[in-house]
């Protein structure tokens, strides 16, 4: 097994700069940084000066320097002249200012969860008229990538053999669940969906930033932006059936909620697919990441306000306060399942055979959600030990509390306690 070798960015020219911004200009470049970003810099200029300018080509460029150095590690010259094309250029070209948003962010003192994720570029990719893509097709995407990425990067730092085949069968697994291609998972790995090809398409190599230039932080980013797409999705399917409910309709309701059941399997694979990091690999970039954590995961909240309004304690704690835009939409008291619920019950809207189907499919996401905390608090536990989360909470201490929650505790006891899981 290879380790991680500390390569000449591990000596951060920013290090004791804790808020990052455009005050770290004062950090000196040394002559070796100046040798090699000067290509880059006179690459810039003449994009710059040139008659009409392509923001994939820029884009392009950055990328491949990233994936030399990593982010953390974007020298100021470079960092000032791409703060500048953004604002000349990001209000004719979408896409160029959402990949731009990533790429300035530490240097512009608003890194986090969202912008490490590249999530304004992914989803600008995803709403793109053209480009035939939902985030349930995005998260395929972004799982084939993974298996291409571990089969073809040569870096000196890749898993074992057995390591990475465990890797590449795990993303195809998430695959197959979404693509018919039974259990041939040699075949789908020969034709592994790709991204569209057209303009929207092109920018899709561009979603993956690293602050590093550790080999495993290619594929974490990728779970992670899988775990946005998967709970996008989720939270999407939840809308859809308590409007389904309130319309008393319960062929859609159920619909919807077996998708979001099905869904739900893929967010579990996703750490079957993390687990395959060692400690040690997760460390070497982890470094870089502080401030960014999942804790500020818009999605994944949307799920849960989705299915009711979360109990007061959690609502005040920091896995709200964090997303305070979510937070403020569940004090607003928008609709939500439980509380469709309860009124439908109230009406008696289904027949008993109707509700026990609407509750086993209830039970089964409750479960699963509670499974997935704790396959999660396993993981973190592996991977932290007792060092504190990159979202600064306690880290495991936060995520055991979190293993009390439930989506649906407004109906637990009365309805669901009896539902068979299955
Ligand atoms: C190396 C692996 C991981 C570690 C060590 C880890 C650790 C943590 C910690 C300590 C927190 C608490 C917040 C903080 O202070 O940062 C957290 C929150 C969270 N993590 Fe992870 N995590 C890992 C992987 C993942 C993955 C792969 C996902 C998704 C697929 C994920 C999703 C989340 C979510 C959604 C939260 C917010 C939970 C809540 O507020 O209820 N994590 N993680």
């Amino acid at each position: 097994m290879n380790t991680v070798t500390k390569t000449e960015a591990g000596r951060c020219p920013f290090a004791g700069h804790a808020g990052g911004g455009p005050e770290r200009s004062a950090a000196v470049a040394s002559v070796a940084h100046l040798w090699r970003d000067q290509p880059v810099i006179d690459w810039i200029d003449r994009w710059a000066a040139g008659p009409k300018p392509d923001g994939s080509a820029l884009a392009r460029l950055i990328t491949v320097h990233v994936r030399e150095i990593g982010k953390h590690f974007l020298s100021v010259p470079i960092l000032t002249r791409l703060s500048e094309i953004r604002r000349q250029h990001g209000p004719r070209d979408a896409f160029l200012d959402a990949f731009l948003h990533s790429i300035l962010d530490k240097y512009e003192g608003r890194y986090y969860n969202r912008s490490y994720l590249a999530l304004p570029l992914i989803e600008r990719i995803v709403e793109d008229p053209d480009s035939g893509l939902d985030p349930e097709r995005m998260s395929v995407l972004l799982m084939a990538d993974i298996v291409r990425h571990e089969t073809t990067a040569s870096s000196p730092d890749r898993p074992d053999a057995p390591t990475l085949r465990k890797r590449v069968t795990h993303a195809l697994r998430f695959v197959a669940s979404c693509v018919e291609s039974g259990d041939d998972l040699e075949g789908l790995a020969e034709r592994l969906p790709a991204p569209p090809a057209n303009a929207a398409g092109d920018w899709f190599g561009m979603t993956v930033q690293p602050v590093y230039v550790a080999h495993d932080e290619y594929f974490f980013i990728r779970c992670l932006q899988a775990h946005e797409m998967v709970y996008t999705t989720l939270a999407a399917d939840l809308r859809a059936a308590t409007k389904a409910v309130r319309a008393g309709s319960f062929a859609a309701a159920i619909t919807h909620l077996r998708h979001a059941d099905t869904v739900f399997a893929r967010a579990a694979m996703l750490f079957r697919l993390v687990a395959t990091m060692r400690a040690d690999h997760f460390h070497a970039f982890r470094e870089f990441t502080q401030g960014a954590s999942a804790i500020q995961s818009e999605q994944y909240k949307r799920f849960e306000i989705a299915c009711g309004t979360p109990a007061a304690a959690r609502l005040h704690s920091d896995a709200f306060t964090n997303v305070p835009a979510v937070r403020a939409d569940a004090l607003a008291g928008h609709d939500n399942l439980s509380d469709a619920y309860l009124d439908a019950r109230r009406h008696g809207t289904f027949n008993a055979q109707q509700w026990d189907a609407i509750d086993g499919c209830l039970a089964r996401l409750e479960a699963g959600h509670q499974r997935w905390k704790a396959t999660h608090h396993s993981l973190a536990r592996r991977m932290l030990g007792d060092a504190a989360g990159s979202g600064y909470t306690t880290g495991v201490p936060y995520l055991q509390k979190c293993l009390d929650n439930r989506l649906f505790w407004r109906l637990g006891e009365a309805y669901l306690a009896g539902s068979k899981v299955g």
